[in-house]
């Protein structure tokens, strides 16, 4: 070999391991993830097992951190910043996606879900599963799978019978369109508002009911500020794990997969604690002196049936929703 083949060899090795080391340090990953929920709620519990997980299975490459209680700002915020790559990660509701994508407002169709068990078989239907696929288009995030929360519940100040008892009520809503849509056709005064904000709403009386869950009904003492909760089950509240389409981009195929193998176990996990925790939320809420009504869909009237003539317009696949609830109902 001559001293010059032997120098550009020396060179060549040398670019090698300049590159790879740049790669790696490249794919190194600090990732933030932002949520609304509490600290000590499901989903918040959920997304710091999975960055425990992602850093384990990469030996530190890549490290979550985990911004609960809505510090890095609204959904809608931080769906901005998740569109910008300002955000990487994300669990939001499917509220705020279906302020995006009208399409997912097909998940709040009243009583889609009979109860808990088949919401969450709804969210694993290939439609569900289809769906997701649109979103590095329609909204610059990727959907990773499914979580979510209870079904709906009404926690009211006052007595109610029948839905003429909720008719001008203000009435908190999470800021998303199909429930907007549900409590108008109600006759309610719906007030759109995040959930930190809800507690003091209803405790100073700002809104005097609120559309809720079981879990935060029982674990944020709602029913301590009102008179009556109606166990209606109305609505599923599904939630939905992003990641930003340009911190995606970016990543290596192995990266990829192994944040979507991760993150869905931890979503999967979240839907299941929900299919045995819900109705044991429900009945603490029973144990105490607030006074309950189960109802139905006939609550409603026909409120129900008009909120479908609205939303199949709106949501592109409605139809196909209602045909899955139909297919995975026991
Ligand atoms: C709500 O807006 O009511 C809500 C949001 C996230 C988790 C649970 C409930």
């Amino acid at each position: 070999m001559t001293f010059l083949s032997k120098l550009l060899a020396t060179l060549a090795a040398s670019i090698a391991s300049a590159t790879m080391l740049l790669a790696s340090a490249a794919t190194a990953h600090e990732l933030r993830l932002g949520l609304i929920t509490p600290p000590n709620h499901i989903w918040t519990k959920a997304a710091e097992d999975f960055g425990a997980d992602l850093a384990e299975a990469t030996d530190g490459a890549h490290t979550v951190t985990v911004f609960p209680a809505q510090q890095l700002g609204s959904e809608a915020e931080m769906m901005q910043q998740l569109q910008t790559g300002a955000l990487d990660m994300a669990f939001l509701t499917v509220a705020e996606v279906s302020n995006r994508v009208p399409d997912f407002g097909a998940f709040y169709a009243p009583y889609l879900a009979n109860d808990i068990g088949h919401a969450g078989r709804i969210l694993q239907s290939d439609l569900a599963a289809r769906m997701l696929e649109d979103l590095p288009a329609k909204a610059g995030v990727v959907g990773i799978g499914y979580g979510m929360a209870g079904l709906r519940q009404i926690v009211s100040k006052g007595e109610v019978q029948t839905a003429a008892d909720l008719k001008g009520k203000k009435l908190r809503i999470t800021p998303f369109k199909p429930i907007l849509d549900f409590y108008n056709l109600l006759g309610a005064a719906p007030t759109p508002m995040p959930l930190p904000a809800v507690y003091d709403a209803l405790a100073n009386g700002q809104v005097n009911a609120i559309d809720m869950d079981a879990e935060l009904i029982w674990k944020l003492k709602y029913f301590e500020q009102a008179d009556t909760v109606i166990v209606s089950n109305h609505m599923m509240f599904p939630m939905v794990g992003l990641v930003s389409a340009k911190v995606w981009k970016d990543m290596s195929e192995e990266d990829r997969a192994t944040i979507t193998e991760l993150m869905k176990k931890r979503l999967d996990e979240c839907i299941a604690t929900y299919i045995v925790k819900d109705q044991e939320w429900l009945d603490e809420v029973r144990g105490t002196d607030t006074a309950f009504i189960d109802v139905g869909p006939e609550f409603f009237g026909d409120v129900p049936a008009e909120w479908d003539k609205i939303w199949s317009e709106q949501s592109g696949v409605l139809g196909e929703m209602r045909d899955a609830a139909a297919a995975s109902a026991e």
